[in-house]
């Protein structure tokens, strides 16, 4: 029976995979035709920043944990419409979306409150530096809630560039010498769909051995986040190479999972200074494919959900042995790696994905497609403004805590 349900879920998993993260031809060229090159003509002095008590995260407060709170007036905190960086997959009202409640949620955590995100404030922490952001589509949202929270909060900080460098992006603030950064690596580690265009879920194989070539591109960045689930669930298993032999094999997901990570381990423990760098983990992002998971007897997805889940949560998408494996991992590093947990608090938010306000294969989705949920809803990325958001203003409160440290 469990195992009958495990075969229906990868089933399913699978096609909504192959529909959603098949990027084609079509996307290259609309983004290539987008402007390379914005800049903008703002001007700052130099200040020191303060920070507030109130804006540190008490001692053994676990920000992961919490509930979603209704906030209309502070949230979205920017505007679909006066974002420039958004790129269509996300801008959910503008693509037709007709609620838009899923901006107003403020996450809680039980035991302290987050601090405002202040983009002025984390420009000048990263003053002089990069932030990266690594990973596949779900980071490259969290890079685009990320540029477009600072962009909005800093109107008059100098002139600020988006350059698309495949696989990079990168965002710079010239008044800062501040750049944010996406590259594309959707297993981490090297794969045959590290081309940031030309990829397509159903043939995947990866080098389990091999992340030199990445690192390359890594190597002095001063913050670094990785990410990397969703692109290993296609199948059970996984075609690979690893070791000498360079002999193809098909191996379980999560074995390879593991040998990927620790090849991973193996280069932030040679390759990064603890004393300069700071590293990342960012958990899962959980998947809402199956509305019989939190409303029983249904057969739908998250198509017209409009409103988080209020109770314990935890969805089948979301694989636990995956998630273990992170753990030991970083657990056994000799560098410290921070985790973003954000599975949980994400798990609630059935209402936060795209649906069918998305795109396919690089193309919105046309009337008649967005009229059939079942086979073209996204339950996988989500809208912005949205829930990543409040994963940057996690990772903000995170270093601005550091920052105070170090003063
Ligand atoms: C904010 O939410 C409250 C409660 O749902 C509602 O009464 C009010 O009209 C909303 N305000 C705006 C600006 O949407
Ligand atoms: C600008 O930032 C880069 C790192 O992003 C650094 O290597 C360089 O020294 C900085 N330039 C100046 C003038 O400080
Ligand atoms: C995409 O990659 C495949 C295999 O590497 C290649 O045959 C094809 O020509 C590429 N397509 C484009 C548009 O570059
Ligand atoms: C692995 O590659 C072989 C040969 O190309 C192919 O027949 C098989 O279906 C692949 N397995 C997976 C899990 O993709
Ligand atoms: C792969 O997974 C299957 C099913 O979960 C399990 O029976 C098998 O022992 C695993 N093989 C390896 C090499 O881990
Ligand atoms: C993330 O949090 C969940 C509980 O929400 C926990 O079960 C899991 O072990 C945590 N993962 C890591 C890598 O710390």
């Amino acid at each position: 029976m469990i195992r009958r349900q495990y075969w229906r879920l990868h089933h399913i998993f699978r096609l909504a995979l192959m529909s959603v993260l098949t990027l084609g031809a079509a996307r290259v060229v609309l983004d290539g035709l987008r402007n390379n090159l914005e800049w903008r003509d703002h001007k700052t002095a130099r200040v020191p920043i303060e920070v507030y008590k109130e804006e540190i995260i008490e001692d053994g407060c676990n920000v992961f944990e919490g509930r979603w709170v209704w906030d209309n007036v502070s949230y979205p905190l920017y505007r679909e419409d006066k974002c420039p960086f958004l790129v269509k997959q996300t801008t959910c009202v503008k693509n037709g979306r007709p609620d838009s409640l899923y901006q107003n949620w403020r996450w809680q955590p039980n035991a302290c409150n987050l601090p405002r995100f202040d983009g002025s404030k984390l420009m000048e922490m990263l003053r002089d530096k990069r932030l990266m952001f690594v990973g596949d589509s779900i980071q490259r949202g969290m890079f685009e809630s990320m540029i477009c929270l600072v962009q909005s909060a800093i109107p008059s900080t100098g002139k600020t560039s988006l350059q698309r460098i495949p696989p990079r992006k990168v965002f710079k603030v010239e008044e800062f010498n501040a750049s944010i950064e996406y590259y594309w690596a959707p297993f981490i580690i090297e794969s045959i769909s590290d081309h940031a265009t030309n990829h397509t879920v159903s043939k995947r194989l990866v080098k389990l051995d091999s992340v030199a070539k990445h690192g390359r591109e890594w190597s002095g960045v001063d913050i670094l986040i990785f990410e990397s689930y969703v692109w290993w669930m296609y199948k059970p298993v996984i075609n690979a190479t690893y070791g000498s032999t360079g002999k193809l094999q098909e191996y379980n997901v999560t074995t390879a999972y593991r040998l990927a990570l620790e090849t991973w381990a193996n280069w932030i423990e040679s390759s990064i200074n603890p004393v300069t760098q700071k590293i990342f983990f960012m958990t899962m992002s959980p998947t809402h494919l199956w509305s019989w998971e939190w409303k029983p007897g249904t057969d739908g997805n998250c198509f017209n959900e409009a409103h988080p889940i209020e109770r314990a949560y935890w969805g089948t998408g979301s694989n636990l042995d995956i998630m273990g494996i992170v753990q030991d991992v970083i657990r056994q590093l000799k560098v410290n790696v921070r985790v973003l947990n954000i599975t949980q608090l994400s798990e609630f938010r059935k209402d936060g994905h795209t649906s069918v306000f998305g795109e396919r294969k690089g193309k919105l989705l046309t009337r008649e497609q967005r009229s059939d949920p079942k086979n073209f809803a996204d339950c996988i990325h989500w809208c912005l403004p949205g829930v990543p958001d409040i994963w940057n203003e996690i990772l903000y409160a995170i270093l601005l805590q550091d920052y105070r440290a170090q003063r």
